[in-house]
């Protein structure tokens, strides 16, 4: 897959602008604020309909103009595809394939994958669940369509569950057999995304503590722990021992929308125990095993978007990410850097093409190229 093309009119500071993308390394340099991460951005809102900072589309509007739109020309499987996002304020988002508007964004989302590393990761690691359980559907969605579906039924019937139990409560009412209907749905749907979850933990685990001990070059022992209430089974027992309180706090309180997945380090949670590098590290190997998980199950390298990278991990840690690169692991590669020059040196010895772009205010410049 190449993304071979990309053009943004009023896409946040972007007045017009486009860009021709090298099929290997493409450095994005330039100062703060310049709009580096907002190149990687569209790129990650041509593979999933949506930003991956803002998910109020309208808001990535350039300040005063009534929308923006994004095209990329993309080459997969030896086609040549057209991909555009067109957001106008106060309408649908429109997007399409080849000039054909999807009807439902869900169908587009794993065609075109990509993985991106930012210095908001952390957050994975520090924050609440709902931030690692985001991270386990967006992989499994790539590859899985059943899976993206049935997730989006489950929190349509969660939200009717939800105004359900707001309903009884402000009528002073309670009726078992309306909860009944959306418990039913609840169990079906949760049992099965569950079980997605469950495999897709199991089958990660090992590609990702491989990734971590060739980064860290040491023997820490990584896992992850998938915790979920349905994991012992008994759904529907749990979701009547749940009611009283489901009734009195006016919320599900029992479901797969709890799950959670535990990042540790030798037995111990990262998030307390770990030193800033092995999170770090930690984070680098999540995301890497990502991309050769979704590798593995579409075969199609997704687009790495590696957003200020360098600035955040030490020298040892980026030879290890570069001597993967230098293997050709990844296929296309999109990184930002504040440094004009630490990139592309870095990319000196490796064998790849590398085209550096520098962004500024008033212009996007190729200033090299190795071919
Ligand atoms: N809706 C918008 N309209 C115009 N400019 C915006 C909008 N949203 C953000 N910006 C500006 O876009 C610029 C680019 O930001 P960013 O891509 O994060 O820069 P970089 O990654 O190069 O540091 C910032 O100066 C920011 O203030
Ligand atoms: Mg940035």
């Amino acid at each position: 897959m190449k993304l071979e093309s990309l053009s943004l009119v009023n896409f946040r500071n972007y007045e017009d602008a486009e860009l021709q993308f090298s099929s290997g390394v493409n450095c994005l340099v330039g100062e703060n604020g310049a709009g580096k991460t907002t190149v990687l951005d569209a790129i990650y809102y041509l593979s999933f309909c949506k930003s991956y900072f803002n998910a109020i589309d309208s808001q990535n509007i350039r300040y005063g103009e009534g929308y923006f739109l994004l095209q990329g020309r993309i080459e997969r499987n030896g086609e040549n595809d057209k991909l555009s996002c067109g957001v106008k304020s106060g309408q649908k988002k429109q997007f399409r394939r080849n000039d054909k508007e999807y009807t439902r964004l869900a169908d587009h989302i794993g065609l075109y994958p990509s993985v991106i590393m930012t210095p908001n990761d952390i957050d994975l690691i520090k924050e609440g669940s709902e931030y690692r359980r985001k991270f386990i559907d967006s992989i499994i969605s790539q590859y899985n369509r059943t899976y993206l579906d049935r997730l989006i039924d489950y929190n349509r019937v969660l939200l009717q569950r939800n105004n359900l139990l707001r309903y009884f409560s402000e009528n002073r009412t309670w009726d078992e057999e309306s909860l009944d209907i959306w418990d039913q749905q609840m169990i079906e749907l949760g049992s099965f995304l569950h079980q997605e979850r469950k495999s897709f933990v199991d089958a990660f685990i090992p590609t990702f503590s491989s990734f971590y001990k060739r980064i860290s070059g040491n023997a820490e022992d990584v896992s992850l722990v998938y915790q979920s209430e349905l994991s012992d089974g008994g759904y529907r027992e749990k979701l009547k021992r749940h009611q009283e309180r489901d009734r009195q706090l006016r919320r599900s309180n029992c479901g797969i929308h709890k799950d959670d997945l535990d990042f540790l380090i030798d037995e111990h949670p990262i998030r307390r125990f770990g030193s800033q590098g092995q999170q770090k590290t930690y984070l680098i190997a999540l995301k890497l095993a990502q991309f050769a998980f979704i590798e593995k199950a579409t075969g199609v390298k997704p687009l790495l978007l590696l957003d200020d990278i360098f600035d955040k991990i030490d020298d040892k840690r980026v030879s290890a990410l570069l001597q993967l690169v230098s293997e050709r692991t990844f296929g296309q590669i999109f990184i930002s850097d504040t440094h004009e020059d630490r990139v592309p040196r870095m990319f000196e010895e490796i064998t790849a093409d590398v085209r550096i772009f520098r962004i500024s205010k008033e212009a996007i410049d190729v200033i090299g190229e190795t071919a």
